[in-house]
């Protein structure tokens, strides 16, 4: 079947949501990732497919939104995630939460601990000494915190390893919580993209990082200690890092999944690596931000400003080749039509994966959606759907999800897109 079909059946299945309707869920919102995959439809989609537990991938794991709820359906899952700071936020609220379940009281003490040395008054004095050598040759120049706020971030983290005494799940979610105040104690914002925020933005906010870390770490308390309460303990399964990056998916899994489900980066779209660049330093994943690029380098080409004009292409569909000649016809910046290609030969390589992973007839599910540049209209769903076919994945279904707005007010969409192994 190749039908479009205007949400009518699918508005049961509460589509066309995202992170936002998961910021307040248990465990979900222990980082602030808007990125993520809203829950709900994650959840319907699971419930749907796997109906005796068995097998998900997520090939863009995130912020473990899949993995989080396959995990407390009794479901094992699977994610690739090319940033390492993601990966460990995913293993934090999957992992680390399974493991604490079963010993709650030990990160209630932990906890404890923790939470009444920030309060002390002593915190502050100490957070002083802290020293700011690696700060400021990680971001030399970059002013990304008041001073004192910096201190205190870094004693606090300091202060979440010294109180979990080597346990490495507590530890993973003490460092969890102060890693998710991090842009909310700085000087910056990340509405999508992280920038500095501006003078008349948050006039009247009050930067108290002991207060903000401690505000995460006793909802995360109380977060498992109702996972207790529901006996999710027992439940509840481990997620597997499978790869970095998806499209090496090691040969291990191959017709190891009876599902995948997704949301890719988009075209043009953040640049996940700056966005999280604080946090990746915050707990020691780069050194310094002239690492950022290694990193870009390896994701799907999703911005202009990480295309390489000279990096050849494993695959382009005629109607992509249409699109990007269309633009460079029009697009004045010759990066446009080259991130085109690129995105799409780096997808082939991704469904490629994915076809190798999932069990014949099992489903792979998309969300995506499409763009406009210089006033040419890049149907990124329907070239897609020409891509995956060429990977061995026929689309089965399209649904618009959402409806949305291009910066020229045109109007976009979101599209749910469903492709079955043969
Ligand atoms: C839209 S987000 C996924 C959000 C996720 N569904 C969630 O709920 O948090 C896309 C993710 O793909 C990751 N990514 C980009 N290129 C990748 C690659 N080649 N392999 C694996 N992950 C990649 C990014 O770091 C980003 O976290």
């Amino acid at each position: 079947m190749n039908t479009e079909q205007d949400s009518k059946a699918k508005q049961a299945l509460n589509l066309g949501k995202t992170f936002r309707d998961s910021k307040k869920l248990a465990v979900h919102g222990w980082y602030p990732y808007v990125e993520g995959f809203s829950a709900s439809y994650v959840g319907t989609w699971l419930d749907r497919e796997l109906t005796s537990s068995k097998t998900v991938y997520d090939p863009f794991g995130g912020s473990g939104t899949v993995q989080l709820e396959a995990s407390r359906r009794g479901i094992k899952s699977f994610y690739s995630e090319i940033n390492p700071f993601m990966a460990f936020v995913a293993d934090t609220k999957v992992n680390a939460a399974r493991i604490v379940t079963g010993k709650p009281g030990k990160l209630e003490r932990a906890a404890k601990n923790f939470v009444s040395t920030l309060n002390a008054s002593t915190f502050a004095k100490h957070a002083q000494r802290v020293d700011l050598t690696a700060y400021n040759s990680a971001f030399p120049k970059r002013d990304f915190f008041a001073e004192r706020d910096i201190r205190q971030l870094l004693a606090a983290r300091d202060l979440a390893v010294e109180v979990a005494e080597g346990n490495s799940a507590i530890e993973a979610i003490l460092t969890c919580a102060c890693a998710a105040n991090a842009v909310k104690s700085s000087n910056m914002t990340r509405r999508a993209d992280l920038r500095r925020r501006r003078p008349d933005e948050y006039k009247l906010r009050v930067v108290d990082v002991p207060a903000f870390v401690v505000g995460s770490v006793e909802r995360m308390v109380m977060d498992v200690l109702q996972m207790v309460r529901d006996g999710d303990l027992g439940k509840m399964v481990e997620t597997k890092y499978a790869s970095e990056d998806c499209r090496l998916l090691p040969q291990t899994y191959s017709e190891a999944f009876d599902f995948a489900i997704t949301s890719p980066p988009y075209l043009n779209g953040t640049n996940y690596f700056r966005n999280t660049k604080i946090e990746l330093w915050l707990l020691g994943f780069i050194k310094t931000e002239r690492e950022l690029p290694t990193f870009t380098s390896q994701a799907i080409a999703g911005g202009i400003n990480n295309i390489s004009l000279s990096k050849a292409l494993s695959f382009t569909a005629s109607s992509v080749e249409e699109a990007a000649r269309e633009l460079d016809e029009h697009a004045p910046d010759k990066r446009i039509p080259k991130m085109i290609r690129q995105y799409f030969s780096d997808m082939y390589e991704v469904f490629q994966a994915v076809y190798r992973g999932l069990k014949p007839g099992g489903r792979f599910v998309l969300d995506v959606g499409d763009s406009k540049f210089y006033g040419v209209h890049v149907p990124t769903d329907k070239l897609l759907a020409e891509t995956a076919a060429a990977a061995g994945l026929a689309l089965e279904e399209r649904t618009v999800i959402a409806r949305r707005y291009s910066r020229d007010r045109s109007p976009l969409i979101q599209a749910e897109l469903v492709f079955r192994k043969a």
